[in-house]
This record gives structure tokens, sequence and C-alpha cells, in this order.
């Protein structure tokens, strides 16, 4: 089955009352690990590149990795997305390599770290979906900045300002800025959600819900992310949050006020204490920390979030099974012996995940709507 646009599944997400995981790729395994929980599962399935990501693998790479998925799982609808393009640029290049969705983030200007203006963010947001939209792909805009904005703004490299490929310059590991969670190390008594001098939310950078209804109406995005506490990483809450640093609530004012609109939650990996626990015995080092509970997106999804990010959980899993694997069997030097179960143990997050936001058993509903083909 060729890729399908986001739109596509995210629609049928919305008519049926379930929210679709979008799961972060470096590597053939990750898109190996998704693909059978998909199958497992009977699940539509979202796969999303970082620039990072596409710097890593090279697109062409890419390209032909998710062709072959969509090649050996037919029977399962399969978006490719662009996580957090920075620029016009950035999302034109993935639509050439065949991307069928891409998220302009016009939140934060091209540096993808400084705070953009309203006006800046319509305009970019409005240019990629006109040129998308011609061309049957998806556009995931954003209005509101993850955390850790409380920070200053880190300055632009000097001579970034950068046409094309630079755009992809990137880092593995960097994250894409957006939330300028390279600046927050474990442990720094500010490396959680950001917090106001009174101990609350800084809330300056939460989405707000006016904002939200106009940036929609200017730009007819098919997806809006919104800022509602969550940041990127590990390092998201230093206590199992609370609706004071976890604004669920906002979700449901900007739900109430676009219906129709599909709402898209970013950092929303869980950081489960298994994970971690798995990652501390056999060596890893990581600070207690907390991430958004399972139970708080299901109520998201209740409330028009369509679509889920989650990568961290993903690598945990990766990288609690590789250190399992060298800690028991310090011989060990095939690759396969390691990347066997670290594909597995992902596979089993994607599918805990897939099962729990309910968009199992929902690729042969809508290959039998006729949807897909
Ligand atoms: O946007 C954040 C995702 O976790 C991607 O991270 O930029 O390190 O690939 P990355
Ligand atoms: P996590 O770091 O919580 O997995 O978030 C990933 C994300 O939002 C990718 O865009
Ligand atoms: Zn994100």
């Amino acid at each position: 089955m060729p890729l399908v646009p986001l739109r596509l599944v995210l629609d049928h997400a919305a008519e049926n009352n379930y929210g679709v995981g979008a799961f972060n790729v470096n590597n053939m395994e990750q898109i190996q690990a998704i693909m059978e929980a998909a199958k497992e599962t009977d699940s539509p399935v979202i796969v999303q590149a970082s620039r990072g990501a596409r710097s890593y693998s090279q697109d062409n790479y890419l390209r032909h990795l998710m062709l072959a998925a969509s090649e050996l799982y037919p029977e399962i609808p399969v978006v490719m997305h662009q996580d957090h393009g920075n620029s016009p640029t950035t999302c034109f290049s993935a639509i050439k390599y065949g991307f069928s969705s891409v998220m302009m983030d016009g939140s934060l200007m091209d540096d993808a770290k400084t705070p953009s203006s309203f006006d800046y963010n319509v305009g970019v947001t409005r240019e990629v979906v006109q040129v998308a939209h011609s061309m049957g792909v998806s556009v995931e805009g954003e209005i509101g900045c993850l955390g850790q904005v409380g920070h200053a703004p880190v300055a632009p490299k000097p001579g970034t300002s950068k046409p094309h490929d630079a755009d992809l310059e990137k880092e593995p590991g960097d994250t894409d800025g957006h939330d300028l969670s390279l600046e927050k190390e474990p442990g720094d008594t500010d490396g959680h959600a950001p917090t106001s001098s009174t101990g609350g939310m800084d809330s300056s950078h939460l989405t707000d819900p006016d904002e939200a209804e106009q940036f929609v109406a200017a730009t007819k995005v098919d997806a809006l992310a919104v800022a509602i506490g969550t940041s990127h990483g590990a390092y998201k809450f230093k206590h199992k949050p609370t609706g004071e640093v976890l604004k669920m609530t906002l979700i449901e004012e900007i739900h109430r006020r676009l219906p129709n609109t599909h709402l898209v939650m970013h950092g929303s990996s869980s950081v489960p204490e298994d994970l971690q626990e798995i990652i501390r015995k056999y060596g890893g080092k990581m600070e207690e920390t907390y991430g958004v509970p399972v139970s708080e997106i299901q109520r998201g999804i209740k409330h028009g979030v369509r679509k889920i990010n989650v990568d961290t959980d993903c690598r945990m899993a990766i990288t609690g099974a590789i250190r399992k694997v060298f800690a028991e069997n310090p011989k060990a030097f095939d690759p396969r012996d390691y990347m066997k179960p670290a594909r597995d143990a992902m596979r089993q997050v994607v599918i805990a995940r897939m099962t729990a936001f309910g968009q199992a058993g929902n690729a042969s509903k809508m290959r039998a709507a006729g949807l897909v083909r």
C-alpha cells in the first residue's frame, strides 16, 4: 500500500474516537519494531523522522526503508511524517523524498530555538500548506512552545542562516531545539517542566486558545500541535504531574473551540519506571523523573487529541535492552545479539501504546471502509 496522508488516518481516528501514536525512527530496526507492532495489533501507523533523523539516516535510505515497510505490510496504512520541520525548505525537501505528511513548526524561528511571532508562524505555515495540499500531503502546525522556554533563548550559531540542505544539519541527540532541552541536564534543579517564580507553570508559552482559533482559520492546517506543559526527552517532571504542570484542561478548552481540528500532543513519552529501572540496573545513569501518564493521554483522546508523539520511551526500551545484553554477556560482539532484543523491547512499548491509544484494530476497519486499498 502506498504511504497515506496524515489527514486520512486522523479523520478516521476522530470519527471513531481513538488516538494514533507517532513514533520517531532513525534506522531500520525502529521501523521494523513499529511495523511488527502494527501487524500484531492491526493498527494504522504514523512513522516520523526529525531533521536529525533524516540527517543521520540519509533521506534515500529512509525513503527506501519506508517503501519496504509498505511493501512488506500491504494491509497497514502508513503515514511518513516530517517531525518539527524548521522551515518551508525542510518541509519541501521531505515532500520531495516521499513523506506523506510534514510538520511546519513555525512556533520557533528557523534556528528551531527562538520563539517566533504569531505572524511569522502563520506566514510560513500557510506557505507550506499551500504547496503540500496541492500534492496531497498533510500539514501539522504548532501554536505555543514546548517546555523549557522559560530559559533565555539560545542565540543562533554565527553563520547559520542557511538554505536548503543545511536545514537538515543536525546531530543525533540534538532535540530539534524545539524545547531547548539541550540546555537541561539530568538533575538540573530546573531540568523539568518550566515553572514560574511562584512555583506554578510559566504559562507564557502555553497555547493561547484565541491564537489557536485564529491560527487554524488562517493556515488551514490538518493537525495542530498544542503546548500544555510537556517537554521533549526523559526529564519532563520532577514529580508525578498534577494539573498544575500538565494542563489537560487547556486541551479541553481548545477542543471546545476547535471541535473539528485534530490536536497533537508532543513530548508524550511516559518515561516508565520499569524502563528507568532496567537502564539503572545495567549500569546506566538516570535521575528520578516522570513523564506523561498514559491515563492523561487517554483523557486527551476524549478531547480531540488524535496524534501522540512518542520517541523517548522507545529510546529507553532500546537502550535498556542493549545494556542488559552487554552486562550479562560481555563477550557479545555480533550486533544482532543486541539489536534483536533492542528491536523487540521497542516493539513491546509500541504495542502497549497502540493498544492504550485505541488505534489497535483500526487498520482493517480503514480498509473495510474503503479508505485505503
Ligand atoms: O522532537 C524530538 C524528537 O524526540 C526527535 O529527537 O531531534 O533527537 O531526533 P531528535
Ligand atoms: P518524547 O521525548 O516525550 O518522546 O516526545 C517526542 C516528540 O514530541 C517528537 O516530536
Ligand atoms: Zn515534538
